[in-house]
């Protein structure tokens, strides 16, 4: 069976997936949009052997227990994968595999380590399997491990379909790269992994008396945020973009089990954001479940984004990405 590798994006949403009607098949409460970030890549290698006797996966240089949460989610990953390949009849469906992964960016710290990553998985998976599956197919089947990963299976400008069933909840490009050139500067304020997962998150999201408020408008942005994006409006983005990550940290807030996900760093950012738009440099902020942000702007601000904001104090890097493409298989294995 042929040793496969590939290397995946991660995204960021615009518009947040939050919250989940069916924990199992993780099909979100709405829909989301997302940009595909070149420069937050993970690169996996995945070969199924006849002689392993349990998978064996390997992040960041380190061999990961296979007792642990994050194990066993690889390895239930990949029973999708082996049922799917034992359905086709393909010799070898249920050998073990050893998989190994790294990323270009912290992971745990609300980067969306886990779309890029299980995005990767999935297309590794299923080409060393030798499965012949679609794009939305592999939507499909990435969204049972990661909603995020759902979306980084695609390329460019990215919609995650709502869907009621698991055959209408899948993500498709609306826009190429191509067609609009945004950039991505990740102020990162801490490296130390999140104590709280996203995926224990979600299933908090409707106790916040806001949930609903949320849920009534959010057809109608997504609407909006298409516009802008096909209108090439960054202003109108971008203000949508801020707005939203506002009031979905606002629900993390006020869920039950409350979400106080900022740090210090996290807020010194934000300001000065909004200090660089006084002065007519054109950027917005977004989070995700985390503490590090994203921000947003055009070409011709990122190199004075990237630089205000590495020179505050409480930021400890700064990362930059373009928007990317669908995952890709390399040639350099990484074992
Ligand atoms: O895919 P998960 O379970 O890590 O959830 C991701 C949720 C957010 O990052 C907050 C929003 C999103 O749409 O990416």
């Amino acid at each position: 069976m042929k040793k496969t590798t590939i290397q995946a994006s991660s995204d960021i949403a615009l518009i947040k997936y939050w919250g989940k009607k069916d924990e199992v098949l993780r099909l979100p409460e709405n829909g989301s949009i997302s940009i595909i970030l070149s420069g937050l890549d993970t690169v996996t290698t995945v070969e199924f052997r006849e002689d392993l006797i349990q998978d064996q996966v390997f992040i960041q240089g380190e061999e990961i227990e296979n007792v642990s949460i994050e194990a066993q989610r690889v390895s239930k990953h990949l029973d999708r994968m082996r049922d799917l390949a034992k359905e086709r009849k393909i010799t070898g469906a249920n050998w073990f595999a050893k998989v190994v992964s790294k990323n270009t960016f912290p992971r745990g710290t609300g980067l969306s380590s886990s779309g890029s990553g299980m995005a990767a998985l999935t297309y590794a998976a299923a080409r060393a399997l030798g499965l012949d599956v679609s794009e939305k197919e592999l939507s499909i089947l990435s969204r049972q491990a990661s909603g995020t990963a759902c979306r980084c299976v695609c390329g460019g400008f990215v919609e995650w379909l709502d869907g009621d069933t698991s055959d209408t909840s899948y993500s498709h490009t609306i826009f190429s790269k191509e067609h609009w050139d945004i950039r991505d500067v990740v102020a990162v304020v801490d490296e130390g992994r999140k104590k709280i997962s996203s995926t224990e998150g979600h299933t908090t999201a409707q106790t916040s008396p806001f949930f609903k408020v949320r849920q009534d408008r959010i057809k109608q942005k997504i609407e909006l945020v298409k516009q802008a994006i096909a209108e090439k409006n960054f202003t109108e983005l971008g203000k949508i973009v801020e707005a939203e990550a506002l009031e979905f940290h606002s629900i993390l807030l006020t869920s039950e089990v409350p979400l106080i996900l900022w740090y210090p760093g996290t807020v010194q950012v934000m300001h000065e954001v909004q200090k660089m738009r006084e002065e007519g440099i054109e950027c917005y902020f977004t989070i995700n479940t985390g503490f590090n942000l994203h921000i947003l702007t055009l070409p011709e601000f990122e190199a004075e984004v990237n630089q205000r904001l590495f020179a505050l104090p409480l930021v400890v890097k700064t990362l930059t990405a373009t928007i990317g493409d669908k995952p890709k298989e390399i040639s350099e294995h990484l074992f």
